[in-house]
């Protein structure tokens, strides 16, 4: 069968869309075609905020029409599936299968019965899943890889779905990870990304290693370059792990550190277990340690009871940090979840008059830490052609900016030295150093 996965939401659905897709092509399926042409189409959802939810529903009209049309058989996973369980069924009868975050290993199984009488469906989630060791096959990222340590999460923030669709925080074994990191570096993959909601808590309340000594032995095997994770909470960053940076030799300079309001009555309703200078002490101790760690972040506005004080203080901790950039969003009310009762709704124009102040004041804040980059000399890792320009080439430094520059393709995947020239907004651009007096042409 041809099969097409249509995926939202963050790294850690990304990733479960490669996991599907492996597991499909080990069952013998092809990838290929799209929504117009495959003959399975599988939507992975996200329920963080409701334009996900409308974006997924309004793909399901689409896929309704599509069905009427051709034999097509429809899966919907992740965290809507999870969220709505058999319910899906009654506002989506035409779809054939529905599988939660931790049943995707279950997809063969779905298959089989995709063409009986009633719909395939699986939710469980309990102790640790099968879903949490598949090991995707590499197949669009090059040099990058991803590794899934951890899944769930225990901090219940009173504004997230995420504890309810993804359940509770369950640690992969590091035995199991170091093996496939290891497998990894065997087949050419140079950067490592580490995944979970929560990785700072990887293996609370467990004998098995701590995070800090994850990452330490992870730094010690060969062939990896550079080592990276998302996502951090800002209450479990330990001095331990503050330590890493700066000390280990593949860690990048770089760290994923949302802080989601700066009003201490606000991260108080929020549950999030720390308060503004809380916050800021950890961002001083991180650039102690390393001078030149990238700061970025998440942040709720218009969160319910968030006067224009609270909003301001927000502003006032941009300000003080300087992020090198934050994804900010509107508060979005969810199901399940304690602060969709409270009170103190934020009209919707006020919450989009303060996001736009938000995004303003980001906008000159990131263009102004990417021109203090200009007339550095850093190390770049080329991930293939630039977006815009085919005759370019796109990388990333360690600290996760991008830098365009002309190069030729022999660099593609290679770590390469670059001048960096201008800074941009959302980008660097840079050249390839003249050799030592010499000219280039
Ligand atoms: N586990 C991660 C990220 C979870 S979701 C963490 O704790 O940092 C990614 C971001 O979405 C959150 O950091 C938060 O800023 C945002 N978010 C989560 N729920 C939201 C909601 N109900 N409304 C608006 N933004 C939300
Ligand atoms: Fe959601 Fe908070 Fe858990 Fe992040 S830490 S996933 S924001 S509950
Ligand atoms: Fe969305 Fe689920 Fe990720 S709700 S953000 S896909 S954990």
């Amino acid at each position: 069968m041809r099969f097409f996965i249509e995926n939202f939401g963050c790294q850690m659905n990304d990733h479960d869309m490669e996991k599907m897709g492996s597991v499909l092509i080990d069952h013998g399926h092809t990838p290929g075609g799209g929504l117009e042409d495959a003959d399975l189409v599988i939507v992975n959802t996200c329920c963080i905020r409701e334009k996900a939810e409308q974006k997924f529903y309004s793909l399901m009209g689409r896929l309704q029409r599509a069905k009427r049309k051709r034999n097509l058989i429809i899966g919907v996973t992740g965290c809507i599936a999870q969220q709505e369980k058999e319910g899906i069924f009654e506002r989506l009868p035409f779809i054939d299968f529905s599988l939660g975050p931790s049943n995707i290993h279950r997809i063969p199984e779905a298959l089989e019965n995709a063409s009986g009488a009633s719909a395939f469906s699986a939710f469980a989630d309990n102790g640790r899943s099968p879903s949490l060791t598949i090991r995707p096959h590499n197949t669009r990222r090059g040099i990058k890889g991803y590794v899934t340590i951890m899944k769930g999460c225990n901090n219940f923030c009173s504004y997230c779905v995420v504890p309810y669709v993804r359940g509770r925080e369950e640690s992969r074994a590091s035995a199991d990870i170091l093996a496939e990191v290891a497998e990894m570096a065997s087949r050419g993959i140079t950067e490592v990304t580490l995944l979970g909601q929560n990785v700072n808590s990887y293996n609370n309340g467990s004998d098995d290693i701590s995070f800090p000594r994850l990452l330490k032995k992870i730094d010690a095997i060969p062939g990896i370059r550079r080592l990276r994770f998302v996502t951090s909470h800002p209450k479990d960053i330990s001095d331990e792990l503050i330590g890493c940076f700066g000390t280990l030799r593949t860690l990048c300079e770089s760290i994923h550190l949302p802080f989601q309001s700066g009003s201490d009555k606000i991260l108080s309703l929020m549950n999030r277990g720390y308060t503004a200078s809380e916050y800021l002490e950890k961002v001083v101790a991180l650039r102690e340690r390393c001078g030149d760690i990238a700061i970025t972040a998440d942040c709720i506005v218009g969160f319910p009871g968030e006067d224009e004080s609270d909003f301001e203080a927000t502003m006032r901790l941009m300000e003080t940090v300087r992020f090198d950039g934050i994804f900010s969003f509107i508060y979005s009310p969810r199901k399940f979840t304690a602060a969709s009762a409270l009170p103190g709704i934020v009209p919707p124009d006020t919450a989009h008059e303060r996001l736009s102040r938000f995004q303003k004041l980001q906008r000159t804040i990131t263009l102004d830490a990417n021109r203090r980059m200009e007339g550095r000399r850093v190390e770049v890792l080329v991930e293939g052609p630039s977006r815009n320009c085919a005759e370019e080439l796109m990388g990333r430094t360690r600290s996760g900016k991008i830098v365009n520059f002309t190069g030729d393709e022999s660099m593609i995947y290679k770590l390469v030295d670059v001048d960096i020239i201008k800074g941009y907004a959302n980008s660097l651009r840079g050249e390839i150093p003249k050799p030592e007096g010499g000219k280039r042409c």
